[in-house]
């Protein structure tokens, strides 16, 4: 692939989608997909791309984050965001927090900071004195009560060959206040090395965690194709006896997908076809990536 190309993939979650439910979330991946894809097309950075796709997912109610996102067993919402500029290793990621319309955004612009991570009170001031916290309205949380919902994801390629992940998530529905699950987690919901390429998972937050599965993932990729990759989920989970899903771009542009959940809301887009493909399957995308 010439480094005029570029690709971007977004996720809406691993979990399994209703049957009425499956036309909102390929319609909803598609859009967020668009909207990074229209900055990609333009020249613009994987990062801004990575932040826009993932800030559209945040605004649709369909998926758990942002708007979307569940409340825990306090009746409260509290989300974790993610995003990795894979040019410099610059990390922006905010946990628990809450009051915040959109975390990607909280994380991002915590990317020209020292800290990596920040969490709960200390992260909605930080929002705040970034003018990220509106006083109000706060979220309203029309997914509460969906237990399969979890997590989006983007992870885009730019012309310029810089790569970026970026993972947002409401968390695990009735959990207990202040847990925080794979999605902040560099090396388990996400990562990206110009050098090697991009991830961003979801699924049970804690498996990904203990077996460092975006780590996993990106070790893989630094011997194999994307797609070849992404396979290395398969075996921790099943020991686990959990559910993940996985998004990849390899360094040369290919993509990588894999979930061991029912569904798996998808959709990507590239230079190299001029069409949005979404899909609620791993299966759905698999001619479409052969042609990227
Ligand atoms: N994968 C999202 C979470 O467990 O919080």
């Amino acid at each position: 692939m010439d480094r005029l190309q570029w690709v971007i993939v977004v996720h809406g979650g691993a979990k399994t989608i209703a049957p009425d439910k499956a036309v909102a979330h390929r319609s909803g991946c598609a859009r967020a997909v668009e909207a990074g894809a229209e900055i990609l097309r333009r020249g613009g950075s994987a990062l801004d791309a990575a932040r826009r796709a993932v800030c559209v997912l945040e605004d649709d109610p369909t998926f758990n984050a942002g708007r979307g996102s569940v409340r825990n067993a306090a009746g409260e919402i509290e989300m974790d965001a993610a995003i990795m500029d894979g040019e410099t290793l610059a990390i922006g990621a905010v946990a628990a927090v809450r009051h915040v319309a959109n975390p990607i955004e909280a994380a991002a612009a915590l990317l020209d900071t020292p800290p990596i991570l920040l969490v709960g009170k200390g992260a909605e001031r930080f929002a705040r004195d970034a003018g990220l916290c509106p006083a109000g309205p706060e979220i309203v949380s029309v997914a509460a009560g969906d237990p399969g919902h979890d997590t989006v994801g983007c992870v885009a390629l730019d012309r310029a060959g810089h790569v970026a992940a970026a993972t947002s998530t409401g968390g695990l529905e009735g959990t207990l206040p202040g847990r925080v699950g794979d999605s902040p987690l560099p090396g388990c919901g996400f990562y990206a090395d110009d050098a090697i390429g991009g991830v961003s998972l979801s699924g049970d937050g804690e498996a990904i965690g203990r077996t460092l599965l975006g780590a996993r993932v990106m070790r893989a990729m630094e011997r194999e194709p994307a797609d070849e990759a992404v396979t290395v989920i398969f075996a921790p989970m099943e020991r686990l006896a959990a559910e993940a899903g996985v998004i990849a771009i390899d360094a040369t542009g290919q993509i990588g997908i894999a979930h061991n959940s029912d569904h798996f809301a998808l959709a990507c887009a590239s230079s190299a076809f001029p069409e949005v493909v979404s899909a609620i399957h791993q299966n759905e995308l698999r001619e479409e990536k052969s042609n990227v």
